[in-house]
């Protein structure tokens, strides 16, 4: 089941706050989230494995690198997955100190790779290529390395990154040449690394992927002479966007990752790099409904919303569940297709769902938006991106500002010639 939200007078509530007020106050496109949420999902995903063995949480932070969200996770005590050096600088300005950051980039510069080794957090290598370049920038660095681990996972064929072939990690049969070598040129090894890709189904994945990464660290451990610290399983716990739709059992996931590494080996910490799972279902997408159409054969909801706002329906054919957050729990009266303003027909929030009589002015929720949301979104068709909220204690506040039409002009440089 998705989460439940409460209504009142027709009404949708946020965190005891009415959508409407929020969209009146802010205005639309407006993401919305609510902070209590995310400090259950991580308190939740955190306990479950730490009651077995020392956890680390490594938030992957690409699904949201809002700064405000990124403060509560720092105050919870998470550590963070980071992608780019902008992810890694976001982190450290909202609070984290570099040890609590896993670097995990693909086709990494070496300019980026600089920029790591001056920040000094750790860094998940990718390839062999990464290892010798960064081998001549710095061998003072912590390390662990990404394996392809043969095993994929996620909620779409463009996020699954786990199986043979992927461009992401070294092949299986490289490993022991490659912690060999890096033991050779002096790294400060720590730990083993595969994620299978995101959003998918179930645990199998996560115990498949435990096994293969178990045998490596013993492997290792006898063919390199080095004791890893910890094994880290990536990330990609699915969450549900349906409303029918079942919760992973994060309990049974902890339960039983847990029992492979303490039965099949002598390392001490797991490490999970969850991102959907403690954000999604955060956040709500507010967007006013500016359009109604009948195309004789079909109906459409036109929203101020597009794919420049999220673009997970149009990118990977997503679903999110949609609800009139003024007409909360109405009678439903046909079937609607949730549309924005982008000039393309594959722009699109949600199609054919059951929906209140639509009237120019209504506001549509958009569910479990707080995912690969507002990260996801860009200024295309010269839309400036919209605001973000924040609700915590019953209490509405901006955490960032929606862009005007000077941003979209703010980098641009027009030669002189051109200017008359
Ligand atoms: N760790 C690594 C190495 C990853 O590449 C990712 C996601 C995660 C952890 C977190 O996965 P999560 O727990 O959030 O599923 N934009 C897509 C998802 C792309 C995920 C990319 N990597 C979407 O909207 O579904």
């Amino acid at each position: 089941m998705i989460r439940e939200y409460e209504g009142k007078d027709g009404i949708m509530l946020i965190d005891g706050i009415a959508a409407t007020e929020i969209a009146e106050e802010f205005g639309t496109p407006v993401y919305v989230t609510e902070e209590k949420r995310i400090r259950e999902n991580y308190r939740r995903i955190h306990g479950a494995f730490s009651k077995y063995m020392d956890t680390r949480v490594n938030y992957a932070c690409k699904a949201n690198t809002n700064l405000s969200v990124l403060h509560i996770l720092e105050q919870e005590g998470s550590c963070i997955d980071a992608v780019s050096l902008g992810e890694v600088l976001s982190c450290i300005k909202a609070g984290f100190s570099p040890d609590r950051i896993l670097y995990t980039g693909v086709n990494v510069s070496n300019e980026e790779l600089r920029g790591l080794v001056d920040v000094g957090c750790m860094i998940n290598v990718d390839s062999e290529s990464e290892l010798e370049r960064l081998a001549k920038i710095s061998t003072d660095v912590r390390v662990s390395f990404r394996i392809t681990p043969g095993v994929a996972s996620g909620h779409g064929a463009k996020v699954m990154t786990g199986g043979k072939g992927s461009k992401f990690g070294i092949p299986i049969k490289r490993t022991i040449p490659v912690y060999t070598r890096a033991r050779d040129l002096g790294f400060d090894i720590r730990g083993i690394h595969a994620h299978t890709g995101s959003g998918g189904e179930g645990i199998d994945q996560f115990t498949d992927v435990t096994e293969v990464l178990s045998g490596l660290a013993n492997d290792i451990r006898d063919k390199v002479g080095i004791d890893l610290e910890f094994i880290d399983i990536g990330g990609g716990v699915g969450v549900p966007y349906r409303l029918q739709e079942e919760e992973t059992d994060v309990e049974e996931l902890a339960s039983l990752v847990t029992e492979i590494i303490q039965d099949e080996t002598e390392v001490k910490t797991v490490v999970i790099e969850p991102g959907r799972y403690i954000v999604a279902d955060s956040t709500v997408l507010l967007t006013r409904c500016v359009d109604v159409k009948d195309a004789e054969t079909k109906r459409y909801i036109g929203v101020d919303a597009g794919f420049n706002t999220l673009v997970r329906p149009a990118f990977y054919d997503s679903y999110h569940t949609v609800a009139m957050a003024n007409k909360f729990n109405r009678a439903c009266s046909d079937k609607y297709d949730v549309v924005g303003p982008i000039c393309e027909s594959g722009d699109y929030l949600a199609h054919d769902r059951v929906m209140p009589e639509p009237e120019e002015g209504d506001l549509v929720a958009i569910f479990t938006a707080g995912a690969y949301g507002f990260s996801m979104s860009s200024e295309y068709n010269s839309r400036p991106r919209c605001a973000e909220v924040l609700v915590s204690d019953g209490k509405a506040c901006l955490i960032r500002r929606a862009e005007d039409t000077e941003d979209l002009w703010r980098n641009q440089i027009i030669p002189e010639g051109l200017r008359q």
